[in-house]
């Protein structure tokens, strides 16, 4: 029995993992991503964004992206697309143009209905426009909101239904793990689109998340966010702990990994949970938090953590 067995188990969609492509070639790695009995959904950490995906204006490369969508379907895994529209991994002919509002508009018209497009029929969701809000709750100023200010989600979640209309349309951010401006600013978000037609299925809560500082309102939180009739997803669960790792720290993961989890299961519409990389071998975490790490339910050598056991205490 695996992760993703017994997510099904609590009538979950899935239990899965982003993995990136360089770490495809290390045959022990793979061994455990492939079992979809542990991992029923893969999510792409980097090829399918938008450097990626379209490096120049109109030349569009999916070598990366397919990768991770074959190897899905191979192993019988779900995908998650992300993602489409993001502050971040942008290439620099989008930010360092200067745009007008009916050329940004066709610039995101013609990456998302392109690479969704390509993609139509396979993944279970896209994560459609990424992290758009700033913590406060405001939205976040980069070229897409200062060019068209909200208008951009609605061109992009357009954009994506008409490219694959069975796909779940996700606006997925952080620090709306629990309640608070930035998750009332993303329900409010949720409920300006619905009230105007627009297409929104779900919202992706990360959850890069610090040992001992779960939010005691996630429960809570992802019931409210439901309560507004979208569904939810652990996006990119991971819980980092300042270095060097003691036994006290790794205990302390292990309960955080299960209060996750269960927050997960007890909200119905909570559909699935995703490891941002299941192993501290492949993690983000390091290179992005200085001091920080060991965030991940697997260790270096892919032997499991106490973290491995909270995950399937909660299952
Ligand atoms: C991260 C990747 O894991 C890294 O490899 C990359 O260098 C930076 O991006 N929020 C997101 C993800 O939505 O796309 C980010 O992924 C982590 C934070």
């Amino acid at each position: 029995n695996g992760l993703n067995a017994l997510a099904k188990t609590q009538g979950k969609l899935y239990f899965g993992s982003a993995t990136d492509n360089p770490e495809l070639t290390d045959t022990a790695y793979t061994a455990i991503l492939d079992n979809n009995m542990m991992f029923g959904q893969l999510t792409p950490g980097n090829s399918m964004k938008w450097d990626a995906t379209e490096p120049e204006p109109g030349t569009f490369t999916f070598s990366g992206g397919d990768q991770i969508a074959d190897l899905a379907q191979a192993n019988g895994q779900l995908l998650r697309g992300h993602n489409c529209v993001w502050y971040s991994q942008l290439p620099s002919w989008v930010t360092s143009t200067t745009w007008n509002a009916t050329g940004l508009t066709a610039a995101i018209e013609r990456h998302v209905s392109t690479v969704v497009g390509h993609y139509k029929g396979i993944p279970y969701a896209w994560d459609v426009v990424n992290e758009p809000f700033n913590d406060d709750g405001t939205f976040r100023s980069d070229v897409f909101y200062d060019t068209l200010g909200e208008s951009y989600i609605t061109i992009a979640l357009n954009a994506a239904r008409a490219a694959d209309p069975n796909a779940k349309l996700y606006i997925n951010d952080y620090n709306i793990e629990g309640t608070g401006a930035k998750s009332t600013a993303m329900q409010n978000l949720v409920k300006s689109l619905q009230a105007a037609g627009t297409p929104i299925d779900g919202v992706g809560i990360e959850s890069h998340l610090i040992v001992g500082e779960v939010p005691t309102t996630m429960q809570e939180n992802l019931e409210a966010i439901t309560a507004l009739g979208v569904e939810v997803a652990i996006t990119e669960l991971d819980i980092r702990m300042t270095l060097p790792e003691t036994a006290a720290l790794l205990d302390q993961q292990k309960t955080d990994y299960q209060t996750v989890i269960s927050a997960c299961i007890a909200v119905e519409k909570c559909v699935g949970m995703t490891v941002w990389d299941y192993t501290d071998k492949y993690s983000w975490v390091p290179s992005t938090f200085s001091g920080q790490g060991d965030a991940c339910p697997w260790d270096e050598n892919l032997v499991r953590k106490p973290a491995y056991d909270g995950i399937v205490a909660a299952l």
